[in-house]
């Protein structure tokens, strides 16, 4: 089975041929960083102006790449959301006019169920059920995974994203955007013990994550400091990025062991994280859980793992009307 995946939920454009629902063919992700670079943060409308740009050529790439012409498609994956709408639009009205010009059969893929199945791209893949910690610029939650495309939510933020917070605390350190690899990068010359940011306690018994406390205490730490020494800036990187994997371990760890699953997935744009890979593996193998992480490139957004989704959804006998439409606040589970 020939599946082309397109993804375009935010500001990256990707396009992927993927052949089974395992084997990537192709992989092309356009990304829009040095555009948003400047203002710290992705602005919707140059993310979707920009997508109308890349995503014919992007795609063309893709089937260029993998050797293939659309006639020879089995079907065609789209993210229908969570998302920026004038982004998730593009790749939408493409997927569908492609779909009804080449008569092939479409599915819409929520871009959450893309970052878990991004696992299923690699040599050791994952079985049901297991508990998925997807961590993105936009989300932050953990997914009981039961069996396929079925899924309950055991837990999410109550306030930022995980990358959101990284991402801002970059922008307060002036270090640019996307924050994430360059605190990871900044925080190897710092000390992760120098500064105490404290973790949210939550006591209701629920496995939510909350991170706008640590960010804020950066922000004052930052004003009381100024102007900070290259040394503090790499420290403050340091302590900061421990204290968002120190939660996001702990909370994963303990739903894991509260449903008694063990088996964990580690996705989403954050899972490219090295100190947050190198801590849960070593929290998951002295409780017995086995756990699986995409490699970098399948952890931040890109079209394979939208492909892989849309796969199973496609041999589950699942198709989108014509009159599909963008959903930005699509949820994978109550
Ligand atoms: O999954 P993704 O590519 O897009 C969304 O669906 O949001 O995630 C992007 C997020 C950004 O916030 C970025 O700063 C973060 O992932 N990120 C990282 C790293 N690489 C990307 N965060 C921490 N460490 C990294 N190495
Ligand atoms: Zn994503």
């Amino acid at each position: 089975m020939i599946v082309l995946g397109i993804e375009s939920s935010c500001d990256e454009t990707a396009a992927a041929v993927l052949t089974d629902g395992r084997r990537i063919v192709s992989s092309v992700v356009a990304s829009q960083d040095a555009i948003h670079a400047p203002y710290g943060g992705v602005v919707p409308e140059l993310a979707s102006r920009r997508h109308l740009e890349v995503i014919t050529p992007v795609i063309a790439q893709a089937l260029r790449d993998a050797g293939v012409t659309l006639a020879d498609l089995d079907g065609i994956a789209v993210t229908q959301g969570p998302g920026l709408v004038g982004s998730l639009l593009i790749g939408c009205s493409v997927a569908k006019s492609l779909a009804w010009v080449h008569k092939k059969p479409l599915v819409g893929v929520n871009h959450l169920e893309g970052h878990i199945y991004a696992s299923f791209l690699t040599e050791d893949p994952p079985e049901h059920p297991f508990l998925a910690l997807v961590v993105s610029g936009g989300h932050t939650a953990l997914y009981h995974a039961k069996r396929p495309r079925e899924y309950d939510l055991v837990g999410q933020t109550r306030d930022d994203a995980a990358g959101e917070a990284f991402d801002k605390v970059a922008k307060l350190l002036g270090l640019g955007f996307p924050g994430g690899p360059i605190i990871q990068k900044t925080a190897e010359r710092g000390d992760p013990r120098s500064i105490a940011f404290p973790l949210a306690h939550i006591t209701d018994g629920a496995h939510d994550f909350s991170f706008s406390g640590i960010k804020t205490s950066v922000s004052l730490y930052v004003k009381g400091h100024r102007p900070l020494s290259e040394a503090q800036v790499a420290d403050v990187a340091a302590s900061f990025q421990a204290a968002v994997v120190k939660m996001l371990v702990r909370r994963t760890l303990r739903a894991a062991l509260h449903l008694g699953t063990k088996r964990v997935v580690l996705t989403g744009g954050v899972a490219a994280n090295g100190p947050l890979r190198a801590a849960l593996a070593a929290e998951a193998e002295e409780h017995g859980v086995r756990l699986h992480i995409p490699p970098p490139r399948l952890c931040t957004d890109n079209a394979a793992m939208i492909a892989a989704a849309g796969t199973e959804r496609l041999r589950a006998g699942e198709r989108a009307p014509l009159g599909m439409n963008a959903i930005p606040d699509l949820t994978l589970a109550a």
